[in-house]
């Protein structure tokens, strides 16, 4: 897979638990803590890769403002999830923050997969989607063998460095 089938794969993967945490019944609260806690760990590991690799290859004079608005987007997505952390399935604000979270995830995906998608297959060649594909793979299957939604709440400061 190059690098935009591969987060295109993991977008919809996350796409698919929204769907499904939304037709849980109101209280499989110990069901919607599990989905919860699969949708944040795929989040957090998906901002990290996308920062630490995808972002920077594409990182020129015009895809700058693209860039920052992209990673101030994690950020905000990254609050919701160190918020909801915090919380327990059975709060009574627990399915607005994670609403508001889908809808947060849903905007900045259609954008990514968009103007950064459109940016990146100006940039790079066929071998270097293939190449960024392969790394990108390898950081999040690393990281999904621990719990990268713990990670989150650290980076709720700033947004990651373009
Ligand atoms: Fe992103
Ligand atoms: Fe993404």
């Amino acid at each position: 897979m190059n690098a935009l089938e591969l987060i295109k794969q993991q977008h919809e993967e996350v796409a698919g638990l929204f769907k499904k945490y939304e037709k849980l019944a109101e209280h499989a609260d110990a069901e919607r803590q599990e989905l919860f806690e699969q949708i944040a760990d795929r989040l957090g590991a998906h901002a990290k890769i996308e920062e630490d690799y995808f972002y920077p290859a594409l990182k020129k004079e015009d895809t700058e403002d693209d860039l920052r608005e992209a990673v101030e987007e994690h950020l905000s997505v990254k609050r919701l999830i160190a918020d909801l952390l915090e919380m327990d399935a059975s709060d009574e604000e627990f399915d607005a923050k994670m609403k508001v979270l889908q809808e947060q995830v849903e905007h900045h995906v259609e954008e990514e997969e968009g103007d950064l998608f459109k940016a990146a297959r100006k940039l790079l060649s066929k071998d270097q989607l293939d190449d960024l594909g392969i790394q990108l793979e390898e950081e999040y299957d690393t990281l999904m063998e621990g719990e990268p939604r713990n990670d989150v709440p650290a980076e709720t400061e700033h947004a990651a460095p373009i």
